[in-house]
């Protein structure tokens, strides 16, 4: 076949033809997902717009049809009555004007008057010179059609460089103002928040500045993703820091995590009230967006992709990458962000599986109740017991370690192969999500999340478990309408 062009792999999708053969290719793969939120074909990352409405949650995805690669991004729609079953809806905007010829990034959603508007970085690329971002304005019509608005809400700031995107909608009860942060970085290379202010989220935006984060002005290269969260009376920063190297994580320098505080308007001031936290201890997290509007107000949600920027993936020979993390549900507790899976996840459940079997199902629902003591557990090992990846706990130091280097297949490698994170208290439970490609591991009722990729081979089906107080096993059903839908 003759080896296409960056022109051809780089141009608007116009008809669900031209990617017919890439789908034979994806859905042959062993590894498409049963119930985790994946591209129908070529490369999924950031979560966007995710926001409840009328009895129906919609998330959209950045999205390049062509292949695994970080193509032209166009935004991808997908709803659910329940967080649980997902359904394509098809291809929500489309790079196709002045605006953003070079790529629809991630944004957000937020409810005006009724009706969903997609905020949304349009990337305009001229040959000549570097992309300019735009941040842009779209509707989304009760039959789910979305209408762009033609002209931008406002353009490049240029204080700073050209990294300038993901802008996040803010409404601020005390000012009655409504705010726009923008991921960005500064001419001295220093990752920040550029913060807009407007009375109506239609128009009349203005640039505020910079916002001031005390401890936090030089720390990574590039901001992205920005965003503001209240639960209860706390505030936090959620962000993804760039060109930032962390012990134990290799080379990698994308990470994804957040600062809790209290957020100040008038002196566009975020003030730290402690460190910054890793969102999640596994390897493949990023882009977390939180939903806007959840059906009831004091619910926190949120999604991630179940990636990471400059990585690649065993599927990226089948013409497809990434896929969402399960939605979960946030709270505080002792200053910690946790993450707890979502309810309702029980209705995935089908047989129980006998544990004594030592096979796990290519789905499942794993739940071990263990006393605190030393502990270990290996997923997917060979029929020997040798191999896989293993979850090891030392009562001692309270360290919980991560370890997929026993895997046959293994990949970037560079950020790590294991990853360790100290538990507030010992370990008493364990709660597993396993998909055909995935694995999320939920530590005492969502104190330390590890989301990780995971591509078993035939003989990886194997597991072993150190003594515990009990364990359940359940086959998990398929919840994705994976259609072949533009
Ligand atoms: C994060 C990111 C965003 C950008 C998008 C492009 O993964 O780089 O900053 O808007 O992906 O797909």
């Amino acid at each position: 076949m003759k080896k296409k062009t960056e022109n051809e792999m780089n141009r608007v999708l116009m008809s669900l033809s031209e990617i017919e053969e890439l789908r034979k290719t994806a859905v042959s793969s062993i590894y498409r997902q049963s119930y985790h939120i994946q591209p129908i074909t070529g490369l999924m990352n950031d979560p966007n717009g995710f926001i409840y409405n009328n009895g129906m949650w919609h998330l959209f995805y950045q999205w390049c049809p062509w292949g695994a690669f970080h193509g032209l991004k166009h935004w991808y729609h997908v709803v659910s009555e329940d967080l649980i079953n997902w359904k394509n809806l098809g291809v929500a905007l489309y790079p196709d004007t002045y605006f953003d010829n070079g790529g629809d990034f991630t944004g957000t959603a937020y409810n005006i008057n009724g009706l969903i508007h997609l905020f949304y970085s349009g990337i305009h690329s001229d040959k000549n010179s570097e992309a300019e971002s735009y941040t842009c304005m779209a509707k989304l019509t009760d039959d789910n059609r979305v209408k762009k608005y033609s002209a931008p809400l406002f353009g490049p700031s240029d204080e700073y460089t050209h990294n300038q995107r993901d802008p996040k909608i803010i409404y601020d009860d005390d000012s009655g103002k409504y705010y726009i942060f923008i991921g960005a970085q500064t001419k001295d290379q220093n990752g920040c928040i550029i913060v807009y202010e407007s009375d109506d989220p239609k128009k009349n935006w203005h640039m505020r500045g910079r916002l001031h984060v005390p401890g936090f002005e030089s720390f990574g290269s590039m901001w992205e993703c920005p965003s503001l969260e209240q639960l209860g009376s706390h505030d936090i920063l959620i962000f993804c820091p760039q060109q930032l190297t962390l012990e134990g994580h290799g080379t990698g320098t994308n990470h994804n995590g957040y600062i809790i505080g209290s957020m100040d308007f008038d002196s566009l001031t975020f003030t730290p009230d402690g460190a910054f936290h890793l969102l999640d201890f596994g390897f493949e997290s990023y882009a977390a967006e939180c939903a806007a509007n959840t059906e009831e107000a004091n619910k926190k949600y949120l999604i991630a992709w179940m990636g990471l920027p400059d990585s690649s993936f065993p599927t990226d020979k089948e013409a497809w990458s990434g896929c969402m993390t399960l939605p979960r549900e946030l709270t505080i507790r002792h200053r910690r962000l946790i993450q707890k899976p979502i309810h309702g996840l029980e209705s995935m459940r089908k047989a129980l599986v006998s544990p004594s079997l030592k096979v796990l199902p290519d789905t499942a629902e794993i739940a071990v109740t263990i006393y605190p003591d030393d502990f270990n557990m290996t997923l997917f090992s060979k029929p020997d017991g040798t191999g896989g990846l293993s979850i090891d706990y030392k009562d001692k130091t309270r360290e919980i370690t991560l370890d997929r280097s026993g895997m046959n297949i293994r990949f970037n490698v560079e950020n790590g192969e294991s990853r360790t994170r100290v538990l507030e208290n010992g370990l008493t439970h364990l709660r597993i999500f396993i998909d055909k490609s995935s694995v999320e591991i939920f530590v005492n009722d969502g104190d330390a999340v590890f989301t990780s990729r995971i591509f078993p081979e035939a003989d990886e089906h194997g597991f072993t478990i150190s003594e515990c107080t009990s364990i359940n096993i359940w086959e998990l059903g398929h919840t994705l309408e994976d259609d072949f839908i533009i």
